[in-house]
C-alpha cells in the first residue's frame, strides 16, 4: 500500500488526478470506478480542466460509479447520476459511462445486471474510493458479513445524518441504496483512495491502526495488493 500526505485537499486533488492521467496514458480504454460526495469533487474538476487542456483524453474510457440512492428518479438534484453529470460527465467526454439505477422496478435485478455489466467490460481497472465517517466504501456500511455483488442496503443513521447535509427539508432522503458490492471494488486491479478533511481523522486513524477490524469495511483495502491512499494533513493528522 502506498500513502501520499499532501498538504491540503487541492494538491491530494492534483496528485489522485496525476494517477488517473497516467491510467489513461498507459490504458486509454481503462475501465474506471468512479466515487460521489464531496472528496472527489476537486479531483474531477482537476481531471476536467487536464481533459479540456488536452492532457488527458477520456474518451476511450468507459466509466462505473459505486452507488446510488434508492429509490432515486435520475434527474433528482441530489441523485449520485445527477452528481456525475454536473461535476464529470458534463465536462468529459468517457465512451461510456454506468450507473446502478435508482429507479429500477426490481433493485436486486438491477444489482445482477450492474454486476454481469462490469464483468463484460473486463473489470475494474481504477477504483477511485471515498471513506464514510464510518469506514464505508461505496455504500458498503459496517456490518458483519459483506456481499461480493452490488446489493440493496439499508443505510445506518450516522451516513444518514452525515449526508442529510445535502438535502433540503422538502425533500426526501432515501433511507436505502444500491451499491457495488465488496467483490467487484476488491476485483479492481488498482485502488485509490481519496481521503481529506479533519473529520477523517478519526477512521483514517482507525484504518490504519494496524488492526484488521471487520466493522470497517475499508479495512478489506488493507489486503489488496495495489491500492494508493492520497490524503492531506488534516485527515492524516492522528494516524502513527
Ligand atoms: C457517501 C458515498 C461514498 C463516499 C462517502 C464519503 O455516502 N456513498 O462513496 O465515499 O459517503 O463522502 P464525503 O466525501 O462527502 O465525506
Amino acid at each position: 500500500m502506498k500513502k501520499i500526505i499532501c498538504k491540503d485537499a487541492v494538491l491530494a486533488a492534483q496528485a489522485a488526478a496525476d494517477v488517473f492521467e497516467s491510467q489513461i496514458n498507459e490504458k486509454p480504454e481503462s475501465v474506471l470506478g468512479l466515487a460521489t460526495g464531496s472528496t472527489p469533487i476537486g479531483l474531477y474538476n482537476e481531471l476536467a480542466s487536464r481533459c479540456s487542456a488536452g492532457k488527458i483524453d477520456f474518451s476511450k474510457a468507459r466509466t462505473f460509479n459505486l452507488d446510488e440512492y434508492y429509490p432515486i428518479k435520475a434527474e433528482h438534484r441530489q441523485s449520485y447520476s445527477a452528481f456525475m453529470d454536473k461535476h464529470l460527465f458534463s465536462k468529459v467526454n468517457f465512451a461510456s459511462t454506468h450507473l446502478l439505477s435508482g429507479e429500477a422496478l426490481d433493485p436486486y435485478e438491477e444489482c445482477a445486471r450492474y454486476d454481469a455489466e462490469i464483468e463484460f467490460a473486463g473489470g475494474i481497472d481504477l477504483q477511485l474510493l471515498g471513506i464514510g465517517r464510518n469506514g464505508h466504501i461505496g455504500f458498503n456500511e459496517p456490518a458483519v458479513s459483506y456481499s461480493m455483488g452490488s446489493y440493496l442496503v439499508d443505510l445506518t443513521e450516522g451516513t444518514l445524518k452525515a449526508n442529510s447535509r445535502f438535502f433540503d427539508d422538502d425533500e426526501t432522503q432515501p433511507t436505502q441504496a444500491l451499491t457495488m458490492g465488496i467483490g467487484p471494488i476488491f476485483k479492481a486491479r488498482k485502488i485509490l483512495l481519496l481521503i481529506t478533511g479533519e473529520d477523517k481523522a478519526d477512521i483514517t486513524k482507525k484504518l490504519f491502526g494496524g488492526v484488521l477490524h471487520t466493522d470497517v469495511p475499508a479495512c478489506f483495502l488493507l489486503l489488496h495488493p495495489n491500492v494508493t491512499v492520497i490524503l492531506d494533513e488534516a485527515a492524516a493528522a492522528r494516524m502513527k
